[in-house]
């Protein structure tokens, strides 16, 4: 399964600039936009609930991990919001990961169109930090790899993922598990603090089902034409 439509990242301090920006697209088209945690703290609900009143598809990206129950309860309200990707982080343990599963089901009133996503490894986490701090003595291939396996037994949708370890993951993976990948640049593009990246077609090639873009499109001079070159390149239509 993929996603036609690139993920927005609208990483913006508040719904200012986010309408300042989104008006520069044409008034019906309909985007699929992701909203971290600076705007969600800073907005709240009433940002998603505007997005989705607009027509957009939301990824609302909280990252949740506390114990099984709360992120059943915190999953409940994020399913009754609308969105169709969240996130929580594999690292908190299969029965985290079943509770999220239920909460979001119970939320949404069923609907398989919501989806949680699982963080594996945060790409800042080094190999080092992972040995030493974690005291995880696996590699971050073997832990990422592990814990997107769990992700999809615990029934989760998909992980988030560097387009880089993507294709690991599709080869053991069910076929409709997505594997949602940011660091995504257009050729010529600074790469920023993103260290391993790919451009939209290299991702299309290298097993991505969805690709979050941020910086490449909302900091371009043309976000539109950016936008639009992006989405091409995705569907390998240059
Ligand atoms: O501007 P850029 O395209 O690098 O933004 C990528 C987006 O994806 C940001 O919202 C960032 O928080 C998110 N992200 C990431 N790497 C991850 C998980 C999420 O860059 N591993």
């Amino acid at each position: 399964m993929k996603i036609e439509r690139p993920i927005i990242a609208l990483d913006f301090p508040d719904k200012q600039t986010v309408d300042n920006f989104l008006k520069k697209f044409p008034a019906n088209q309909q985007l699929f936009v992701k909203i971290g945690m600076e705007l969600f703290y800073s907005e709240g609900q009433t940002m998603v609930q505007e997005l989705i009143a607009a027509g957009h598809d939301v990824f609302l990206d909280l990252k949740c991990h506390d114990i099984p129950h709360t992120v059943e309860a915190a999953m409940r309200v994020i399913g009754k919001l609308g969105v169709k990707l969240t996130t929580i982080h594999a690292s908190g343990g299969t029965s985290m990961m079943e509770a999220a599963v239920s909460g979001l089901l119970d939320g949404s009133n069923g609907d398989p169109s919501a989806k949680i996503l699982a963080i594996t490894q945060l790409t800042s986490t080094t190999e080092m930090q992972l040995h030493q701090e974690q005291l995880v003595t696996a590699s971050m291939q073997t832990s990422v790899l592990n814990y997107a396996a769990l992700a999809q037994q615990a029934g989760l949708g998909g992980v988030v993922c560097s387009a880089w370890e993507a294709a690991a993951i599709q080869a053991q993976s069910q076929p409709n598990f997505l594997r949602v990948t940011p660091g995504i640049r257009l050729a010529g593009n600074s790469h920023d603090d993103q260290k391993r990246v790919m451009t939209p077609d290299q991702a299309a090639s290298n097993g991505s089902s969805a690709i979050v873009v941020g910086r490449a499109i909302t900091q371009a001079a043309d976000p539109v034409a950016a936008y639009q070159l992006v989405e091409k390149l995705w569907r390998k239509q240059v």
